[in-house]
């Protein structure tokens, strides 16, 4: 499976913003991995437009159905029909601030099944349940209740993302990360069988220009979700770069 490197654009980016998007689409020759940028809905449609398919797009949220009374939500296939190849779903902003559940996350991800994106789910510890020894439980119990059963490597990919690390600049040691991805693919193979086998697991956060060759070089690592770094098309191109072939 090719690596992904995704960007996060989180609250921020105006119109304005879509000169990052160009300097990124003119500057990504034959890179070595899949790459997609999930900037905020309002631009999505204009940055279709200008990426034209340079690299992907993507939601950071949708709702479980496809329209109705849900006054400021969007759907997946809003996200879809604007552009979207993926979505972002239960990154811990949407757990924390939206009381997001492992429930609705997987029926999240459904919907973005029936609108034909890709679902990128998140999972991850706080640092007390880190301190407790307590991360692969919890990382666990994630996937085991946010994953539907019938995810793929074709419909689905699987975020890391201790919370602890988001955003703080803080990154776990690299046999840390190793250690929670090579349990993480063991969680995801005995739960999805074969389809367990081949889904990427993506590392983030803190991901930067200074550490991303290491922690896209550990084994089980299949490419990087950035927050901050992604921001500045400079700063994500380095990260892209740091992918082997
Ligand atoms: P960060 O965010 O790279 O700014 O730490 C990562 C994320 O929240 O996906």
């Amino acid at each position: 499976m090719r690596a992904l490197v995704a960007g996060n654009w989180k609250m921020n980016g105006t119109p304005a913003s879509l000169g990052e998007l160009e300097a990124l689409k003119q500057a990504l020759a034959a890179p070595a991995c899949d790459v997609l940028v999930c900037p905020p809905a309002t631009l999505i449609a204009q940055a279709a437009w200008h990426v034209k398919g340079a690299f992907a797009l993507g939601g950071q949220d949708c709702h479980a159905e496809p329209k109705g009374a849900f006054t400021g939500d969007l759907s997946a296939e809003m996200l879809r029909d604007a552009g979207a190849s993926f979505v972002i779903l239960g990154h811990s902003e949407r757990r924390q601030y939206h009381g997001e559940s492992n429930a609705h996350v997987a029926a999240k991800a459904r919907a973005a099944w029936r609108a034909g994106l890709k679902a990128i789910i998140c999972i991850g510890e706080s640092e007390a349940q880190r301190n407790a020894g307590e991360a692969p439980h919890i990382c666990q119990g994630q996937l085991n209740e946010s994953v539907p059963p019938e995810a793929t490597s074709a419909n689905s990919v699987i975020a890391y993302e201790p919370v602890w690390a988001i955003g703080t600049g803080r990154t776990p040691t690299s046999d840390d990360i190793a250690a929670m991805h090579s349990h993480i693919r063991a969680c995801l193979v005995s739960r999805l069988g074969a389809a367990g086998e081949g889904m990427l697991i993506l590392y983030g956060g803190s991901v930067n220009p200074g550490n991303a060759a290491e922690i896209l070089g550990l084994p089980e690592v299949g490419g990087a979700l950035v927050g901050g770094a992604s921001l500045k098309a400079a700063d994500f191109l380095k990260i892209i770069a740091a992918v082997k072939a």
